[in-house]
Protein backbone atom coordinates (compact mmCIF):
# COMPACT_ATOMS: atom_id res chain seq x y z
CA UNK A 1 0.00 0.00 0.00
CA UNK A 2 1.41 3.47 -0.46
CA UNK A 3 0.15 5.68 1.92
CA UNK A 4 -1.01 8.61 2.30
CA UNK A 5 1.60 11.49 2.66
CA UNK A 6 -0.09 12.95 5.44
CA UNK A 7 -0.24 9.96 7.18
CA UNK A 8 3.46 10.03 7.73
CA UNK A 9 3.56 13.37 9.83
CA UNK A 10 2.69 12.80 14.15
CA UNK A 11 -0.49 11.79 15.22
CA UNK A 12 -1.99 12.14 18.83
CA UNK A 13 -4.17 9.89 20.41
CA UNK A 14 -4.89 8.58 23.49
CA UNK A 15 -8.51 6.96 25.35
CA UNK A 16 -10.04 8.85 28.02
CA UNK A 17 -9.59 12.60 26.13
CA UNK A 18 -12.87 13.97 25.53
CA UNK A 19 -11.20 15.98 22.00
CA UNK A 20 -7.90 15.28 19.84
CA UNK A 21 -7.03 14.80 16.58
CA UNK A 22 -7.97 11.03 17.03
CA UNK A 23 -10.26 9.45 18.81
CA UNK A 24 -10.74 6.66 21.12
CA UNK A 25 -14.13 5.03 21.76
CA UNK A 26 -14.60 8.20 23.96
CA UNK A 27 -16.53 9.76 20.86
CA UNK A 28 -19.19 6.81 20.16
CA UNK A 29 -22.52 6.37 22.16
CA UNK A 30 -22.57 4.02 24.73
CA UNK A 31 -19.50 2.85 22.67
CA UNK A 32 -21.29 1.71 19.77
CA UNK A 33 -19.78 2.11 16.51
CA UNK A 34 -20.93 4.40 13.69
CA UNK A 35 -22.45 7.04 16.67
CA UNK A 36 -21.31 9.84 18.12
CA UNK A 37 -22.12 10.68 21.86
CA UNK A 38 -24.35 13.30 21.49
CA UNK A 39 -23.81 14.92 24.87
CA UNK A 40 -19.72 15.32 24.48
CA UNK A 41 -19.33 15.00 20.64
CA UNK A 42 -22.04 16.85 19.52
CA UNK A 43 -19.89 18.98 17.68
CA UNK A 44 -17.44 16.49 16.33
CA UNK A 45 -18.80 17.09 12.88
CA UNK A 46 -17.65 20.76 12.85
CA UNK A 47 -14.18 19.99 14.99
CA UNK A 48 -13.43 17.56 11.97
CA UNK A 49 -14.15 20.23 9.58
CA UNK A 50 -12.10 22.98 11.77
CA UNK A 51 -8.91 20.35 11.65
CA UNK A 52 -9.43 19.94 8.09
CA UNK A 53 -8.81 23.84 7.65
CA UNK A 54 -6.07 23.75 9.46
CA UNK A 55 -4.42 21.09 7.04
CA UNK A 56 -4.81 18.64 10.27
CA UNK A 57 -6.41 15.35 9.91
CA UNK A 58 -8.77 12.63 12.04
CA UNK A 59 -9.12 9.18 12.55
CA UNK A 60 -10.90 7.24 14.66
CA UNK A 61 -11.43 3.89 16.24
CA UNK A 62 -14.21 1.21 14.48
CA UNK A 63 -14.23 -2.22 16.53
CA UNK A 64 -16.17 -4.46 14.58
CA UNK A 65 -18.24 -5.71 16.83
CA UNK A 66 -21.71 -4.69 16.37
CA UNK A 67 -23.94 -4.05 19.81
CA UNK A 68 -27.04 -6.18 19.61
CA UNK A 69 -28.74 -5.10 22.61
CA UNK A 70 -30.24 -1.54 21.00
CA UNK A 71 -33.95 -1.05 20.88
CA UNK A 72 -34.78 -2.50 17.84
CA UNK A 73 -35.38 0.52 15.01
CA UNK A 74 -32.50 2.54 16.78
CA UNK A 75 -29.48 1.16 15.72
CA UNK A 76 -29.26 0.53 12.06
CA UNK A 77 -25.77 -1.22 11.79
CA UNK A 78 -27.20 -4.12 13.89
CA UNK A 79 -30.63 -3.98 12.66
CA UNK A 80 -29.61 -3.71 8.60
CA UNK A 81 -26.45 -6.55 9.58
CA UNK A 82 -28.97 -8.73 10.76
CA UNK A 83 -31.63 -7.99 7.88
CA UNK A 84 -28.45 -8.58 5.85
CA UNK A 85 -27.03 -11.79 6.97
CA UNK A 86 -23.65 -10.48 7.35
CA UNK A 87 -22.53 -11.56 10.82
CA UNK A 88 -21.08 -14.70 12.29
CA UNK A 89 -22.86 -17.71 13.26
CA UNK A 90 -23.02 -20.27 15.81
CA UNK A 91 -22.66 -23.88 15.08
CA UNK A 92 -26.62 -23.75 15.08
CA UNK A 93 -27.01 -21.00 12.72
CA UNK A 94 -27.93 -18.45 15.49
CA UNK A 95 -26.09 -14.91 15.08
CA UNK A 96 -23.15 -15.60 17.67
CA UNK A 97 -22.55 -13.40 20.10
CA UNK A 98 -19.67 -12.23 22.06
CA UNK A 99 -18.99 -9.10 24.58
CA UNK A 100 -16.78 -6.00 23.90
CA UNK A 101 -16.65 -2.51 25.00
CA UNK A 102 -20.37 -2.29 24.28
CA UNK A 103 -21.64 -5.25 25.78
CA UNK A 104 -23.10 -8.16 23.81
CA UNK A 105 -21.91 -7.80 20.17
CA UNK A 106 -22.17 -9.89 17.32
CA UNK A 107 -19.01 -10.27 14.30
CA UNK A 108 -19.15 -9.34 10.84
CA UNK A 109 -18.04 -12.22 8.74
CA UNK A 110 -15.87 -10.63 6.53
CA UNK A 111 -15.44 -13.08 3.87
CA UNK A 112 -19.09 -12.29 2.61
CA UNK A 113 -19.36 -10.32 -0.14
CA UNK A 114 -22.53 -8.94 1.66
CA UNK A 115 -20.86 -8.02 4.45
CA UNK A 116 -18.42 -6.17 2.56
CA UNK A 117 -21.22 -4.28 0.96
CA UNK A 118 -23.19 -3.37 4.15
CA UNK A 119 -19.98 -2.62 5.96
CA UNK A 120 -18.94 0.13 2.91
CA UNK A 121 -22.51 1.51 3.64
CA UNK A 122 -22.15 1.72 7.23
CA UNK A 123 -18.94 4.06 6.65
CA UNK A 124 -20.43 5.99 3.71
CA UNK A 125 -23.01 6.78 6.20
CA UNK A 126 -20.88 7.62 8.70
CA UNK A 127 -18.46 9.63 6.78
CA UNK A 128 -21.65 12.27 5.29
CA UNK A 129 -22.14 12.89 8.88
CA UNK A 130 -17.95 13.21 10.24
CA UNK A 131 -15.71 12.82 7.30
CA UNK A 132 -13.21 11.36 9.05
CA UNK A 133 -9.75 10.98 6.76
CA UNK A 134 -8.90 7.23 8.20
CA UNK A 135 -9.88 4.12 10.49
CA UNK A 136 -8.47 2.21 13.39
CA UNK A 137 -9.58 -1.13 13.19
CA UNK A 138 -9.09 -2.45 16.40
CA UNK A 139 -10.17 -5.66 18.79
CA UNK A 140 -9.77 -7.27 15.56
CA UNK A 141 -8.72 -11.08 16.67
CA UNK A 142 -11.24 -10.33 17.22
CA UNK A 143 -11.00 -10.29 21.03
CA UNK A 144 -14.20 -11.06 23.36
CA UNK A 145 -14.21 -10.21 27.19
CA UNK A 146 -16.12 -14.18 26.91
CA UNK A 147 -14.65 -17.50 26.43
CA UNK A 148 -16.38 -18.71 22.41
CA UNK A 149 -19.94 -16.47 23.21
CA UNK A 150 -22.31 -15.57 25.67
CA UNK A 151 -23.17 -19.13 25.45
CA UNK A 152 -20.22 -20.86 25.47
CA UNK A 153 -19.64 -23.18 23.11
CA UNK A 154 -20.29 -26.54 22.14
CA UNK A 155 -18.49 -30.02 22.42
CA UNK A 156 -17.20 -30.12 19.27
CA UNK A 157 -13.67 -31.61 17.74
CA UNK A 158 -13.20 -27.88 16.59
CA UNK A 159 -13.80 -26.57 19.73
CA UNK A 160 -11.76 -29.10 21.84
CA UNK A 161 -9.09 -30.41 18.97
CA UNK A 162 -7.13 -33.10 20.15
CA UNK A 163 -4.21 -31.55 20.21
CA UNK A 164 -4.28 -27.70 22.04
CA UNK A 165 -0.95 -25.07 21.92
CA UNK A 166 -0.31 -24.18 25.27
CA UNK A 167 -2.49 -20.52 24.57
CA UNK A 168 -3.33 -18.46 27.18
CA UNK A 169 -6.53 -19.92 29.20
CA UNK A 170 -5.96 -23.36 27.59
CA UNK A 171 -8.86 -23.27 25.09
CA UNK A 172 -8.57 -22.10 21.57
CA UNK A 173 -11.73 -19.75 22.32
CA UNK A 174 -10.12 -18.29 24.98
CA UNK A 175 -10.81 -14.44 24.41
CA UNK A 176 -12.29 -14.87 20.94
CA UNK A 177 -14.97 -16.74 19.49
CA UNK A 178 -16.00 -20.66 18.98
CA UNK A 179 -13.89 -22.23 16.32
CA UNK A 180 -17.13 -24.03 15.35
CA UNK A 181 -18.43 -20.42 14.43
CA UNK A 182 -19.79 -20.55 10.83
CA UNK A 183 -18.33 -17.78 8.48
CA UNK A 184 -19.36 -17.59 4.63
CA UNK A 185 -15.89 -19.14 3.15
CA UNK A 186 -15.74 -21.76 6.24
CA UNK A 187 -15.28 -22.45 9.64
CA UNK A 188 -14.04 -19.76 12.39
CA UNK A 189 -10.95 -22.77 13.37
CA UNK A 190 -10.38 -22.30 9.38
CA UNK A 191 -10.12 -18.57 9.70
CA UNK A 192 -9.52 -16.99 12.83
CA UNK A 193 -6.19 -15.79 11.74
CA UNK A 194 -7.24 -14.27 9.02
CA UNK A 195 -10.06 -12.22 10.71
CA UNK A 196 -7.72 -8.93 10.85
CA UNK A 197 -6.93 -9.20 7.03
CA UNK A 198 -10.32 -9.74 5.83
CA UNK A 199 -11.63 -6.56 8.00
CA UNK A 200 -8.18 -4.59 6.99
CA UNK A 201 -9.23 -5.59 3.31
CA UNK A 202 -13.08 -4.37 3.58
CA UNK A 203 -12.18 -0.97 5.24
CA UNK A 204 -9.59 -0.64 2.74
CA UNK A 205 -11.77 -0.63 -0.27
CA UNK A 206 -14.86 0.75 1.65
CA UNK A 207 -12.44 4.51 2.15
CA UNK A 208 -11.20 3.75 -1.32
CA UNK A 209 -14.90 4.41 -2.59
CA UNK A 210 -15.58 6.59 0.16
CA UNK A 211 -13.17 9.02 0.18
CA UNK A 212 -11.81 8.85 -3.29
CA UNK A 213 -8.78 9.16 -2.27
CA UNK A 214 -5.85 7.22 -0.65
CA UNK A 215 -7.15 5.38 2.35
CA UNK A 216 -5.37 5.16 5.41
CA UNK A 217 -6.38 2.14 7.87
CA UNK A 218 -4.47 0.98 11.25
CA UNK A 219 -5.10 -2.43 12.46
CA UNK A 220 -4.29 -4.35 15.11
CA UNK A 221 -4.50 -8.05 13.94
CA UNK A 222 -1.93 -8.71 11.43
CA UNK A 223 -1.24 -11.58 9.22
CA UNK A 224 1.15 -11.77 5.98
CA UNK A 225 -0.39 -10.08 3.41
CA UNK A 226 -2.13 -7.08 5.72
CA UNK A 227 0.87 -4.50 4.26
CA UNK A 228 -1.49 -4.27 1.06
CA UNK A 229 -4.27 -2.64 2.86
CA UNK A 230 -3.72 -1.78 6.09
CA UNK A 231 -0.48 -0.67 8.89
CA UNK A 232 0.16 -1.90 11.73
CA UNK A 233 0.66 -1.03 15.42
CA UNK A 234 2.19 -2.91 17.78
CA UNK A 235 -0.47 -3.32 20.43
CA UNK A 236 -0.84 -2.37 24.10
CA UNK A 237 2.31 -1.75 25.23
CA UNK A 238 3.67 -0.90 28.19
CA UNK A 239 5.39 2.39 29.55
CA UNK A 240 8.77 1.25 30.43
CA UNK A 241 12.29 1.13 29.09
CA UNK A 242 12.42 -2.47 27.88
CA UNK A 243 8.39 -1.94 25.81
CA UNK A 244 11.46 0.55 24.46
CA UNK A 245 13.27 -1.36 23.45
CA UNK A 246 11.57 -4.32 22.11
CA UNK A 247 9.58 -1.92 20.04
CA UNK A 248 12.57 -1.73 17.67
CA UNK A 249 12.68 -5.74 16.72
CA UNK A 250 8.48 -5.19 16.61
CA UNK A 251 9.40 -2.98 13.85
CA UNK A 252 11.99 -4.09 12.04
CA UNK A 253 10.07 -7.51 11.56
CA UNK A 254 6.74 -5.95 10.32
CA UNK A 255 8.94 -4.35 7.65
CA UNK A 256 10.28 -7.93 6.67
CA UNK A 257 6.96 -9.46 6.86
CA UNK A 258 5.45 -6.41 4.11
CA UNK A 259 3.92 -4.08 6.51
CA UNK A 260 6.32 -1.41 6.22
CA UNK A 261 3.94 1.00 7.78
CA UNK A 262 4.43 0.36 11.46
CA UNK A 263 5.14 1.73 14.88
CA UNK A 264 4.62 1.31 18.77
CA UNK A 265 2.76 3.41 21.07
CA UNK A 266 5.02 6.23 21.35
CA UNK A 267 5.94 7.06 25.34
CA UNK A 268 3.96 3.81 25.84
CA UNK A 269 0.06 2.64 26.41
CA UNK A 270 -0.32 0.68 29.23
CA UNK A 271 1.15 2.84 32.60
CA UNK A 272 2.29 6.22 33.93
CA UNK A 273 5.06 7.34 31.27
CA UNK A 274 7.99 9.70 33.09
CA UNK A 275 9.03 12.71 31.31
CA UNK A 276 12.35 11.12 30.29
CA UNK A 277 11.09 8.27 28.69
CA UNK A 278 8.90 10.16 26.96
CA UNK A 279 11.54 12.18 24.94
CA UNK A 280 13.62 9.21 24.86
CA UNK A 281 10.34 7.41 23.13
CA UNK A 282 9.46 10.58 20.95
CA UNK A 283 13.43 10.19 19.31
CA UNK A 284 13.05 6.58 18.56
CA UNK A 285 9.04 7.37 17.42
CA UNK A 286 10.51 10.05 15.41
CA UNK A 287 12.06 7.00 13.06
CA UNK A 288 9.13 4.53 13.35
CA UNK A 289 7.43 4.28 9.82
CA UNK A 290 4.44 5.13 11.48
CA UNK A 291 4.39 7.63 14.26
CA UNK A 292 1.99 7.97 17.32
CA UNK A 293 1.51 8.94 20.58
CA UNK A 294 -1.25 6.64 22.13
CA UNK A 295 -2.40 6.45 26.17
CA UNK A 296 -4.37 4.18 27.75
CA UNK A 297 -7.17 5.63 29.51
CA UNK A 298 -6.27 5.84 33.34
CA UNK A 299 -2.99 6.86 32.96
CA UNK A 300 -0.74 10.38 33.22
CA UNK A 301 -0.91 12.35 30.34
CA UNK A 302 1.70 12.35 27.67
CA UNK A 303 0.71 14.65 24.97
CA UNK A 304 4.29 16.59 24.33
CA UNK A 305 2.85 19.84 25.76
CA UNK A 306 2.27 18.53 29.04
CA UNK A 307 5.55 18.24 29.72
CA UNK A 308 8.57 21.03 31.29
CA UNK A 309 10.40 23.43 29.05
CA UNK A 310 13.30 21.25 28.06
CA UNK A 311 11.55 18.02 27.21
CA UNK A 312 9.30 19.80 24.93
CA UNK A 313 11.90 21.54 23.01
CA UNK A 314 13.49 17.99 22.77
CA UNK A 315 10.34 16.50 21.52
CA UNK A 316 9.95 19.66 19.13
CA UNK A 317 13.23 18.88 17.69
CA UNK A 318 13.09 15.48 17.04
CA UNK A 319 9.20 15.64 15.53
CA UNK A 320 11.08 18.64 13.53
CA UNK A 321 13.74 16.26 12.34
CA UNK A 322 11.41 13.88 10.95
CA UNK A 323 9.17 16.43 8.97
CA UNK A 324 12.20 17.55 7.58
CA UNK A 325 12.51 14.17 6.20
CA UNK A 326 9.10 13.67 4.81
CA UNK A 327 10.01 13.69 1.55
CA UNK A 328 12.38 11.20 1.86
CA UNK A 329 10.70 8.83 4.10
CA UNK A 330 7.76 8.90 1.35
CA UNK A 331 10.44 7.71 -1.02
CA UNK A 332 11.46 4.64 1.11
CA UNK A 333 7.38 3.90 0.74
CA UNK A 334 7.31 4.31 -2.95
CA UNK A 335 10.24 2.11 -2.92
CA UNK A 336 8.33 -0.53 -0.43
CA UNK A 337 5.17 -0.08 -2.45
CA UNK A 338 7.02 -0.88 -6.41
CA UNK A 339 9.99 -3.51 -5.07
CA UNK A 340 9.03 -4.56 -1.07
CA UNK A 341 11.91 -2.61 0.17
CA UNK A 342 11.84 -2.05 3.71
CA UNK A 343 11.29 1.23 5.10
CA UNK A 344 12.79 0.59 8.43
CA UNK A 345 15.66 -1.89 7.68
CA UNK A 346 17.77 -4.18 10.23
CA UNK A 347 21.61 -3.51 9.46
CA UNK A 348 22.02 -7.46 8.75
CA UNK A 349 20.25 -6.65 5.29
CA UNK A 350 22.67 -3.92 4.24
CA UNK A 351 25.16 -5.52 5.57
CA UNK A 352 24.80 -9.16 4.95
CA UNK A 353 28.30 -9.81 5.29
CA UNK A 354 29.56 -8.62 8.26
CA UNK A 355 28.83 -10.72 11.32
CA UNK A 356 28.39 -7.70 13.66
CA UNK A 357 25.22 -6.62 12.33
CA UNK A 358 23.92 -9.91 12.36
CA UNK A 359 22.38 -9.37 16.47
CA UNK A 360 22.00 -5.52 16.49
CA UNK A 361 18.34 -4.65 17.17
CA UNK A 362 19.37 -1.16 19.01
CA UNK A 363 20.10 0.15 15.94
CA UNK A 364 18.46 0.09 12.65
CA UNK A 365 18.48 2.03 9.21
CA UNK A 366 16.01 4.36 7.18
CA UNK A 367 16.50 2.58 3.77
CA UNK A 368 19.63 2.36 2.96
CA UNK A 369 21.66 5.25 3.78
CA UNK A 370 20.23 6.71 7.35
CA UNK A 371 21.75 5.07 10.39
CA UNK A 372 19.49 5.60 13.62
CA UNK A 373 21.06 5.19 17.01
CA UNK A 374 18.44 5.94 19.69
CA UNK A 375 19.10 6.51 24.03
CA UNK A 376 17.28 2.90 25.40
CA UNK A 377 18.14 3.12 28.77
CA UNK A 378 16.98 5.33 31.59
CA UNK A 379 19.72 7.72 32.01
CA UNK A 380 22.03 7.65 29.52
CA UNK A 381 23.56 10.46 27.81
CA UNK A 382 26.09 8.81 26.10
CA UNK A 383 25.49 5.51 23.58
CA UNK A 384 27.68 2.64 21.82
CA UNK A 385 26.79 2.90 18.45
CA UNK A 386 28.24 0.76 15.99
CA UNK A 387 28.85 2.05 12.99
CA UNK A 388 29.39 -0.51 9.61
CA UNK A 389 32.86 -0.18 7.45
CA UNK A 390 32.63 3.44 5.32
CA UNK A 391 32.49 6.80 6.57
CA UNK A 392 29.44 8.31 8.24
CA UNK A 393 28.33 11.78 8.59
CA UNK A 394 26.50 12.92 11.39
CA UNK A 395 23.05 14.06 9.84
CA UNK A 396 22.81 17.22 12.68
CA UNK A 397 26.47 18.92 11.64
CA UNK A 398 28.02 16.76 8.85
CA UNK A 399 30.94 15.51 11.26
CA UNK A 400 32.41 12.46 9.70
CA UNK A 401 33.09 9.15 11.39
CA UNK A 402 35.54 6.99 9.59
CA UNK A 403 34.48 3.52 10.94
CA UNK A 404 36.33 0.08 10.10
CA UNK A 405 33.68 -1.72 11.43
CA UNK A 406 33.08 -0.32 15.13
CA UNK A 407 31.22 0.86 18.01
CA UNK A 408 31.47 4.12 19.09
CA UNK A 409 30.94 6.40 21.96
CA UNK A 410 28.44 8.99 20.75
CA UNK A 411 27.34 11.71 22.83
CA UNK A 412 24.17 12.13 23.56
CA UNK A 413 22.05 14.15 25.68
CA UNK A 414 18.28 14.14 25.98
CA UNK A 415 17.63 16.91 23.46
CA UNK A 416 19.44 14.49 20.81
CA UNK A 417 19.13 11.37 18.97
CA UNK A 418 22.34 10.09 16.83
CA UNK A 419 21.51 10.01 13.22
CA UNK A 420 23.94 9.31 10.85
CA UNK A 421 24.00 9.41 6.82
CA UNK A 422 26.34 6.73 4.99
CA UNK A 423 28.38 7.95 2.65
CA UNK A 424 27.56 8.11 -1.32
CA UNK A 425 23.86 9.17 -0.46
CA UNK A 426 21.69 12.39 -0.94
CA UNK A 427 18.85 12.53 1.34
CA UNK A 428 15.83 14.75 -0.14
CA UNK A 429 14.76 16.48 2.89
CA UNK A 430 12.32 20.35 3.71
CA UNK A 431 11.85 22.64 5.79
CA UNK A 432 9.74 21.63 7.95
CA UNK A 433 6.74 22.79 8.56
CA UNK A 434 3.58 22.24 11.40
CA UNK A 435 1.60 20.40 9.61
CA UNK A 436 2.71 18.20 6.69
CA UNK A 437 0.95 19.88 4.23
CA UNK A 438 2.63 22.91 5.29
CA UNK A 439 5.85 21.16 5.03
CA UNK A 440 5.11 19.80 1.62
CA UNK A 441 5.16 23.11 0.19
CA UNK A 442 8.07 24.81 1.61
CA UNK A 443 11.68 24.95 -0.04
CA UNK A 444 13.87 21.37 -0.37
CA UNK A 445 16.99 20.64 0.66
CA UNK A 446 19.18 18.47 -0.29
CA UNK A 447 21.95 16.58 1.87
CA UNK A 448 24.91 15.22 0.55
CA UNK A 449 26.98 12.99 1.90
CA UNK A 450 30.02 12.31 -0.51
CA UNK A 451 32.07 9.01 -0.46
CA UNK A 452 35.34 8.90 -0.31
CA UNK A 453 35.78 9.06 -4.19
CA UNK A 454 33.53 12.16 -4.50
CA UNK A 455 30.50 10.71 -5.55
CA UNK A 456 26.68 10.94 -4.03
CA UNK A 457 23.80 9.55 -5.43
CA UNK A 458 19.64 9.52 -4.00
CA UNK A 459 16.34 9.83 -5.54
CA UNK A 460 12.86 11.91 -4.62
CA UNK A 461 9.51 10.36 -5.24
CA UNK A 462 6.85 13.00 -5.67
CA UNK A 463 3.44 13.23 -5.95
CA UNK A 464 0.49 14.53 -4.52
CA UNK A 465 0.49 12.47 -1.70
CA UNK A 466 -3.20 11.66 -1.52
CA UNK A 467 -4.68 10.56 -4.77
CA UNK A 468 -5.07 7.16 -5.65
CA UNK A 469 -2.80 4.84 -8.25
CA UNK A 470 -0.79 7.48 -9.16
CA UNK A 471 2.22 5.44 -9.68
CA UNK A 472 0.18 3.25 -11.77
CA UNK A 473 -1.85 5.89 -13.25
CA UNK A 474 2.43 7.69 -14.03
CA UNK A 475 1.33 10.51 -12.26
CA UNK A 476 3.97 11.23 -10.61
CA UNK A 477 7.67 12.70 -10.64
CA UNK A 478 10.86 10.47 -9.76
CA UNK A 479 14.40 12.47 -9.96
CA UNK A 480 17.49 11.54 -9.41
CA UNK A 481 20.35 13.13 -7.97
CA UNK A 482 23.77 12.53 -8.67
CA UNK A 483 26.78 14.44 -6.64
CA UNK A 484 28.81 16.37 -9.72
CA UNK A 485 26.59 15.62 -12.60
CA UNK A 486 23.04 16.65 -13.86
CA UNK A 487 20.44 15.27 -12.79
CA UNK A 488 17.69 13.37 -14.53
CA UNK A 489 13.72 13.54 -13.87
CA UNK A 490 11.08 11.28 -15.04
CA UNK A 491 7.86 12.27 -15.51
CA UNK A 492 5.50 14.61 -14.38
CA UNK A 493 6.65 18.27 -14.34
CA UNK A 494 7.56 19.31 -11.01
CA UNK A 495 5.87 22.44 -10.64
CA UNK A 496 5.97 24.60 -7.33
CA UNK A 497 9.35 22.73 -6.14
CA UNK A 498 11.94 24.62 -4.81
CA UNK A 499 15.43 23.54 -3.66
CA UNK A 500 16.47 26.41 -1.48
CA UNK A 501 19.59 24.75 0.26
CA UNK A 502 22.19 22.06 -0.71
CA UNK A 503 24.81 21.36 2.43
CA UNK A 504 27.69 18.49 1.06
CA UNK A 505 29.17 16.63 3.19
CA UNK A 506 33.13 15.29 2.85
CA UNK A 507 34.42 18.06 1.06
CA UNK A 508 37.92 17.89 1.38
CA UNK A 509 38.95 21.52 0.43
CA UNK A 510 36.61 25.10 0.87
CA UNK A 511 35.03 25.78 -2.64
CA UNK A 512 36.18 28.69 -4.31
CA UNK A 513 32.62 29.34 -6.05
CA UNK A 514 28.94 27.97 -6.30
CA UNK A 515 26.93 28.30 -9.30
CA UNK A 516 23.37 27.45 -9.52
CA UNK A 517 21.29 27.95 -12.51
CA UNK A 518 24.41 29.69 -14.26
CA UNK A 519 24.45 32.25 -11.59
CA UNK A 520 27.23 32.71 -8.78
CA UNK A 521 25.23 31.97 -5.72
CA UNK A 522 27.31 34.20 -3.01
CA UNK A 523 25.71 32.81 0.76
CA UNK A 524 27.51 30.07 0.86
CA UNK A 525 29.76 28.34 3.59
CA UNK A 526 32.59 26.23 4.42
CA UNK A 527 33.75 24.24 7.75
CA UNK A 528 37.33 23.46 7.44
CA UNK A 529 36.81 20.98 10.86
CA UNK A 530 34.13 18.91 9.47
CA UNK A 531 34.49 19.79 5.85
CA UNK A 532 31.04 20.82 5.05
CA UNK A 533 29.99 22.98 2.43
CA UNK A 534 26.33 24.47 2.65
CA UNK A 535 24.42 27.13 0.89
CA UNK A 536 21.50 26.50 3.37
CA UNK A 537 22.37 28.43 6.55
CA UNK A 538 18.81 29.84 6.97
CA UNK A 539 17.24 26.30 7.03
CA UNK A 540 20.56 24.83 9.32
CA UNK A 541 20.25 27.19 11.94
CA UNK A 542 15.98 26.53 12.72
CA UNK A 543 16.75 23.24 12.63
CA UNK A 544 19.33 22.84 14.48
CA UNK A 545 17.88 25.92 17.83
C1 LIG B 1 -7.43 -1.78 22.96
C2 LIG B 1 -6.46 -1.09 22.02
C3 LIG B 1 -6.07 0.26 22.57
C4 LIG B 1 -7.35 1.09 22.80
C5 LIG B 1 -8.34 0.34 23.71
C6 LIG B 1 -9.68 1.06 23.83
O1 LIG B 1 -6.81 -2.08 24.15
O2 LIG B 1 -5.33 -1.89 21.76
O3 LIG B 1 -5.19 0.93 21.69
O4 LIG B 1 -7.01 2.32 23.39
O5 LIG B 1 -8.56 -0.95 23.17
O6 LIG B 1 -10.32 1.20 22.61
Amino acid sequence: MMPPYWSLGFHLCRWGLPDVQWNDLDYADKRRVFTFDPQRFVDLPDMVKEFHQKGMKYILILDPGISSTSPPGTYPPFDEGQRRGVFIRNSTGQTLLGKVWPGPTAFPDFTNPETQSWWEDCIREFHSRVPLDGLWIDMNEPASFVQGSVEGCPDSDLDSPPYVPPVIGGQLNTGTLCMSAQQNLSTHYNLHNLYGLTEASATHSALVKVRGSRPFVLSRSSFPGIGRFSGVWTGDVRSDWEQLRYSIPAVLLFGLFGVPLVGADVCGFGGDTTEELCVRWTQLGAFYPFMRNHNDKPNAPQEPYVFGQEAQTAMRSAVMLRYSLLPFLYTLFYHAHTSADTVATPLFLQFPSDPNCQTIDRQFLWGSSLLVSPVLEQGAVELAAYLPPGTWYSLHNGQPFYSKGQYLLLPAPLDTINVHVREGHIIPQQEPGLTTSASRSNPFLLTVALSAGGWAWGDLFWDDGDSLDTFQRGDYSYVIFIAGQVGDVENGALDGLVLGGLRVFGVPSPPRYVWANGKKVWDFSYQTDTKVSCSCLRYLYRVQN
